[in-house]
């Protein structure tokens, strides 16, 4: 399949633009030209020629991700046709894979219909309303556009609920791009967070602690040393490769935050 990347002049501003698709599709294994092609034309125009970092695929030794043109059923279908069973799945929501008939049809119905109004409709309610039956601990539901407003709002609401200010997170987990979650580990078990990405402040992260996973005896120091608004964790971390919690850490963790209140 040739590049189907159409370069403009303009486009090659982007300080870290790459310099060129042979130069970027080198270390690759198999034949990713098209994918390099539009990397470099990305580069120019988008922050690390991605939308989110975790897409640069830097984390699994590429020097330039691939780019897929579509998915069906269980598989993706990259720009230079090669195909790959899809174990991602859009990172988690996407549990009945791509381009099921039945949800391109209702997607078709929906966008027919116009697609952002500004105001409520009763779509909304029911999808509230599935989500609430299908997961026993949803209660009520707000619907936003990203799992980082999704965090963000959850802190809040955790804060405004109990008064407090400080929130618990673990060392290597991800919560989306909200300053106070781009929070890094300092040294010793459970510490206060130091931003972790420039422009974010220290006042931001600062009411971030950050414990190591998977262990129990710096979650216990971290909660009782002050009173936390919030526990944030991955019950399976994907963000530090899938480590799953040890055996009943996650049930201490529950136990845990009841007895904090
Ligand atoms: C556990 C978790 N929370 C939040 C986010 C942020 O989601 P988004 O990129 O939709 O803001 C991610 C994204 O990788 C995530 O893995």
């Amino acid at each position: 399949m040739p590049a189907r990347a159409a370069f403009h002049p303009g486009e090659a501003r982007g300080r870290r633009a790459a310099a060129s698709p042979e130069a970027v599709s080198t270390r690759e294994d198999f034949d990713t030209r098209a994918s390099a092609s539009i990397y470099v034309r990305a580069a120019g125009l988008m922050p690390g020629g991605v939308s989110s970092p975790v897409r640069a695929m830097r984390s699994i030794g590429r020097s330039h991700p691939i780019f897929v043109e579509r998915g069906s059923g269980f598989e993706l279908i990259d720009v230079d046709g090669h195909r790959y069973v899809d174990w991602v799945c859009s990172w988690g929501p996407l549990i009945l894979g791509h381009a099921h008939p039945s949800v391109v049809e209702a997607v078709q119905d929906a966008a027919a219909k116009g697609t952002s109004f500004g105001a409520p409709t009763e779509a909304e309610v029911e999808l509230a309303s599935e989500i609430s039956q299908r997961v026993p601990s949803v209660e009520m539901v707000r619907l936003v556009n990203s799992g980082t407003e999704a965090a963000m709002s959850a802190v809040r609401l955790a804060r405004a609920a109990t008064g407090r200010d400080k929130v618990v997170k673990f060392a290597g987990a991800y919560h989306g791009h909200v300053d106070g979650l781009l929070a890094a580990a300092g040294s010793g078990l459970a510490t206060q967070g130091i931003p972790a990405s420039p422009g974010v402040t220290a006042s931001a992260a600062e009411d971030t602690i950050v414990v190591p996973w998977n262990d129990p005896a710096a979650l216990g120091t971290a909660l009782e040393a002050e009173p936390v608004a919030a526990v944030l964790c991955e019950p399976i971390p994907a963000n530090m490769g899938v480590v799953p919690a040890a055996r009943g850490f996650l049930e201490l963790l529950r136990e845990l935050v009841d007895a904090n209140g």
